[in-house]
């Protein structure tokens, strides 16, 4: 515009006065109408920023509830978009910050509850035999024996939260590969054969096709049949425990099934939750934690499957995975 104004003013000096005189009117014309523009678009912007401060404060002081309420001028409605999805983001952000916090606060809460149980009969049983009862044969030893099954409980309580603090912060690395599933299955169930004699209870192993070969972190998996197959012996009081392998397209099914005392539907998606149990003095005075079904989910997930269930109280339960094979 300036440029423009500079070459017209020359030209009125170079020749043509009358020309020149309506050129100049035009110019200065031209430079009115330039600065009511700009002093338009001045006060609309002064207004838009206005406008969008107010929102931001209403939404730094809580004042919206929801993103309905958040309006600006149609030529912001683009920018109103914006804020609102950004508004949407915040208030997701913070309840999932806040379910966090709960779920932490709750988490130290169990963790101090479950601590104190044990380390408070280790000290039961101490004093009660410094105070004496080491001299009386007919309980020293058995107090002895208690202690320190709650010692092994508590080892085996902290055991379960490195575990489950190192799958959940991301410091469990798996290490996938293939490797024989009758092979690892049988491995395992022979080591629980004493426990399932003790109980009177039969321990069976399906037939399945001995070169069958699995894709997974063994350690971890074996983890995870441990922790099934240690609940189905625990929980079940006559019959037997099966375990067996479904074959599917690209994956097997590996299934424990019980005749146990089953888990009531209520209950039913609450046992993977870390120290839930359904019959809690039941379950701790078997040395239970609570946590095992915890670390079979998070293991079962890091391999991209779901771990299943379903029972019948009374019938028994079952409990399957899935894997690639
Ligand atoms: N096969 C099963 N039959 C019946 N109830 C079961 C079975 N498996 C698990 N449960 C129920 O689910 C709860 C949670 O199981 P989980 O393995 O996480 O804990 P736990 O066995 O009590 O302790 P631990 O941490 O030592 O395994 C158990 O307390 C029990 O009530
Ligand atoms: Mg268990």
């Amino acid at each position: 515009m300036l440029t423009c104004t500079a070459f017209l003013i020359t030209l009125s000096f170079s020749g043509e006065p009358l020309t020149a005189r309506y050129l100049i009117y035009i110019i200065l014309c031209l430079l009115m109408l330039q600065a009511f523009i700009g002093i338009f678009l001045y006060r609309k912007r002064k207004r838009d920023l206005r406008e969008i401060k107010e929102v931001i404060s209403k939404i730094i002081t809580n004042s919206y509830k929801s993103a309905e309420e958040i309006h600006l001028r149609g030529d912001l409605s683009e920018l109103q978009k914006e804020i609102k999805t950004m508004f949407l983001k915040t208030q997701s952000d913070i309840a999932n910050l806040k379910r966090l916090e709960q779920i932490r606060t709750e988490f130290l809460g169990n963790v101090s509850h479950e601590l104190r149980t044990p380390i408070f009969a280790i000290q039961g049983f101490i004093e009660t035999l410094l105070n004496g009862a080491i001299d009386d044969s007919s309980v020293n030893r058995s107090f002895l024996a208690k202690a320190n099954q709650h010692t092994l409980n508590l080892s085996a309580l902290l055991n379960d939260l490195i575990d489950i603090s190192m799958i959940e912060s991301g410091e469990m690395l798996l290490s996938f590969r293939y490797f024989n599933a009758y092979e690892f299955l049988e491995e395992i169930i022979q080591e629980f054969i004493p426990k399932a004699q003790e109980k009177n209870l039969s321990l069976i192993l399906l037939p399945l096709d001995s070169s069958l070969k699995i894709y997974g972190d063994k350690q971890r998996l074996r983890q995870v049949m441990v922790n099934l197959i240690m609940n189905a012996l625990k929980y079940t009081d006559a019959g037997s425990v099966t375990i067996g392998i479904a074959d599917e397209a690209e994956r097997c099914r590996i299934f424990i099934r019980d005749t146990g005392i089953g888990i009531p539907a209520e209950d039913l998606k609450r046992v993977f939750e870390r120290f839930y149990r359904v019959d809690k003095d039941r379950s701790r005075m078997m040395g239970g934690t609570g946590l095992g079904l915890a670390i079979v989910k998070h293991i079962v997930e890091a391999h991209g499957f779901k771990v299943e269930v379903t029972s019948e109280p009374g019938k028994g339960s079952e409990f399957s995975f899935r894997v690639k094979k």
